[in-house]
């Protein structure tokens, strides 16, 4: 018994550091997760040399590794690695790892960095194996430029973590040259049914675009890419993707779809003339590392040659799913030759570095393509059996919010209670910044009268400067928004039953717009909505404060700005939609029209959101009786039929 006490203390001294340093450990061996570890091999100065007291601007060149090892239970599927770098480095390479945003080396890499492994995307376990290192790691050796740290210091990131899916990484740690961390399954996350499957499961984003591959032999295989848009507020018009060969493919044909330039010489004098000796590369479409693929108008879809892809030929046109779901997606085939060594039926390498963008379109951010199950297509023989594809991939493409264009697009509010529009702010959709401009971007703008909105903003200074004479205006006057689209709200009555709202569209730029949309939010007035009179009008379904207003079909132009009657005396004229819109208060008691509750708090047009003002008109008088209200409404409509426009 004496012993036992006198050794019990003993023991737990023995245990108890063995037991903290297995939880903080940085040895491999101890982590059953995923160990990752960033090592700093080497480094030297490289020219231009920078005086001492500037050495936080001195380059260094530098080569570290990169590791990541799966020791957890499961293979780890299309890993994915977090580098928080933080001495402004300069990528130049990373082998058998792109950049998971679909970005090119070299660049920059700033400090929210994340690898995929390429081409090898999964890790596997030790289980499935036999403990085979070489299959369940990846290493990618680092070089590029940094900034400010000389030897013997080490450039080391700020952190690095798992970037996977659940999973749970502590704080990195730091020791020497080198930083660590053990991610680890995190259990409570929904457990992943498909681990143990070659496939992950697809995913939701913006747009998606499916890599099918349909067919394969030994040197070559067809594809299908089909791009489909899953956001109901944004469009493309005349999209153009990209991606990246990484391993010396080329593209020999494509149906439904065209590469920019059509060009092989890179072929002719490169590897791939050199093994296609029996090639005739005049057929051949194009051998850019990186080619961009265009869609073909409309009267080519039905050409033999070209066209005859559903989907396909469509001017590059993809508009949101709600509006019209069998034109929210494009799609086209290739036909890609291989080289050595994917020689070979199963050997297939997607394309990486995947970007797609397009006139109105928002910019997107795409990620790497991760493999699917198979995608199923209708029988070409018109058997009720589907043809499953030999192997698909999926990219996920997400409007990205940094990258999101200037807008194009103002919305003016107006009142019956108020004789005044409240314009969107000065340079609302960009200015030109010279100071020899006449005009100032930092006023706020000025009232306007609502027959302004008819003439071009160069056209409305005599009207604005008459319209505000009582006030001191200043020198030089308020920029315009510069906006190709303008849209008026005018709230045109609000009576105890209800209220209505006049919706009108300006296009000032010189091309016709087809198939516009707009989407408008409104928040506590929503629930009350009838109907639209001369736009179609609906609430989108998943979002329930949003009404969606497009053309009836064969009303959906908004024409281009076109010259006035008599040039020399008419300044041009806007081409414009209007409609009436009405709503109930029977579901929205206590609905504040005049306060705010009558004006959208955000507006898109084609998918851009649009810049709205930043006050509201004011009145004494905001409530308009039930009688004049319904006579207003009903002396309007026929109005309005004929005249197209009445401000
Ligand atoms: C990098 O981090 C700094 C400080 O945290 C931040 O100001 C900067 O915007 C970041 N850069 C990028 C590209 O995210
Ligand atoms: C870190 O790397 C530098 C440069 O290679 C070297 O001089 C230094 O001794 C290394 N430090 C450690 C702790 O390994
Ligand atoms: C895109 O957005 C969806 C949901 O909005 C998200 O689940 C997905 O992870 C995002 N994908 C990428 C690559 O950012
Ligand atoms: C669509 O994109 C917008 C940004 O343009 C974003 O705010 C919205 O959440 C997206 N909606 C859906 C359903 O993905
Ligand atoms: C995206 O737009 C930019 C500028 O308009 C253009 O230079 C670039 O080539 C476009 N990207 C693609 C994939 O076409
Ligand atoms: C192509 O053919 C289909 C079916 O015959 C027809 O409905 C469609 O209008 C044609 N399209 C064009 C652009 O000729
Ligand atoms: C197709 O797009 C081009 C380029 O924007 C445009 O000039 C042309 O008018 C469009 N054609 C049709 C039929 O819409
Ligand atoms: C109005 O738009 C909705 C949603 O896009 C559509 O389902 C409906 O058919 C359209 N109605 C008419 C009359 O065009
Ligand atoms: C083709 O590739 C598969 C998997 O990479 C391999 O198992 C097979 O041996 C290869 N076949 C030939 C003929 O090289
Ligand atoms: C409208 O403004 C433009 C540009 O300032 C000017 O050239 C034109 O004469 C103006 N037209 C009228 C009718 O005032
Ligand atoms: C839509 O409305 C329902 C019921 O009013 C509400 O529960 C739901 O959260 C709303 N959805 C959105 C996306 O606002
Ligand atoms: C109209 O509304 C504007 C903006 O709120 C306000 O400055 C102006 O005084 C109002 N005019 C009248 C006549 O109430």
């Amino acid at each position: 018994m004496a012993t036992l006490s006198i050794f019990l203390p003993l023991i737990l001294l023995i245990f108890l550091p063995v037991s903290i340093s297995q939880t903080s450990s940085n040895n491999a061996r101890d982590c059953n997760g995923v160990f990752i570890t960033y090592d700093y091999t080497s480094g030297f100065p490289i020219p231009p040399n920078v005086l001492a007291s500037d050495s936080n601007n001195q380059a260094y060149n530098f080569r570290s590794t990169l590791t990541i090892l799966n020791n957890s239970p499961d293979e780890l599927k299309s890993w994915r690695v977090f580098v928080g770098f933080q001495h402004r480095e300069f990528l130049v390479s990373a082998s058998h790892a792109v950049l998971a945003d679909g970005a090119t080396l070299p660049g920059d890499v700033g400090n929210v960095t994340v690898f995929a492994g390429f081409p090898i995307t999964d890790l596997k376990s030790a289980v499935q194996t036999a403990g085979d290192v070489n299959q369940m790691q990846a290493r990618i050796e680092l070089v590029g430029t940094q900034y400010g740290v000389a030897s013997p210091a080490a450039p080391l990131p700020s952190s690095i973590s798992l970037a996977n899916d659940g999973f749970l990484c502590p704080p990195s740690t730091s020791q020497g040259n080198s930083t660590q961390v053990c991610c680890l399954k995190d259990s409570s996350a929904k457990s992943n049914t498909a681990t143990y499957e070659e496939i992950q499961p697809r995913q939701g984003g913006d747009l998606t675009i499916m890599f099918d591959v349909t067919s394969s032999s030994e040197s070559n295989y067809w594809a299908k890419v089909t791009i489909s848009n899953n956001n109901h507020t944004s469009r493309l018009d005349n999209w153009r993707l990209s991606w990246e060969w990484m391993r010396d493919e080329f593209i020999y044909s494509m149906k439904g779809a065209y590469p920019t330039i059509v060009d092989t010489g890179d072929c002719i004098f490169g590897k791939q003339g050199e093994y296609y000796k029996g090639m005739d590369f005049s057929k051949a479409l194009n051998c850019d590392k990186r080619p961009t693929i265009i869609d073909l108008p409309l009267d080519k879809t039905n050409d033999t040659t070209l066209g005859m892809v559903p989907f396909c030929c469509r001017n590059g046109t993809i508009l949101p799913p709600f509006m019209d779901a069998s034109k929210s997606k494009s799609a086209f085939v290739m036909q890609v030759y291989k080289m050595s060594p994917d020689l070979n039926i199963s050997a297939i390498h997607p394309p990486q570095n995947w970007k797609i963008n397009g006139t109105y379109s928002p910019g997107y951010i795409c990620g790497p393509p991760v493999r699917v199950s198979p995608s199923l297509f209708p029988n070409p023989a018109g058997l009720s059996s589907d043809t499953a594809a030999v192997a698909s991939w999926q990219v996920i493409c997400n409007i990205s919010s940094s990258t999101f264009k200037k807008t194009k697009c103002c919305v003016s509010f107006s009142a019956f209670f108020n004789n005044s529009v409240v314009p969107c702010n000065t340079c609302a959709c960009g200015c030109n910044a010279s100071p020899s401009n006449m005009c100032s971007a930092t006023e706020p703008v000025l009232l306007l009268p609502p027959e302004a909105l008819l003439v071009p903003f160069d056209n409305r200074t005599e009207m604005a400067k008459e319209f505000n004479r009582r006030r001191d205006l200043p020198n030089p006057l308020p920029c315009g928004d510069n906006c190709g689209v303008s849209i008026n709200w005018h709230l045109l009555s609000d009576f105890t039953g209800g209220w209505t709202a006049r919706v009108t569209l300006f296009n000032w730029g010189d091309t016709d717009i087809v198939d516009w949309f707009a989407a408008v939010q409104l928040d506590k007035a929503i629930k009350g909505f009838e109907k639209g009179y001369s736009f179609n009008g609906t609430i989108m379904p998943d979002t329930n404060n949003t009404i969606f207003i497009q053309g009836f079909s064969g009303l959906n132009y908004l024409l281009a700005e076109r010259r006035g009657d008599n040039p020399r005396k008419d300044p041009p004229v806007p081409g414009t939609q209007q409609s009436v819109i009405s709503f109930t208060k029977k579901t929205t008691p206590g609905v504040d029209v005049g306060g705010g509750d009558g004006f959208p708090s955000k507006v898109y047009f084609n998918g851009e959101e649009c810049s709205l003002p930043v006050i509201l008109p004011s009145g004494s008088n905001r409530k308009v009786p039930l009688a004049s209200s319904a006579f207003s409404l009903l002396l309007i409509m026929p109005v309005l039929m004929v005249l197209q426009l009445s401000l």
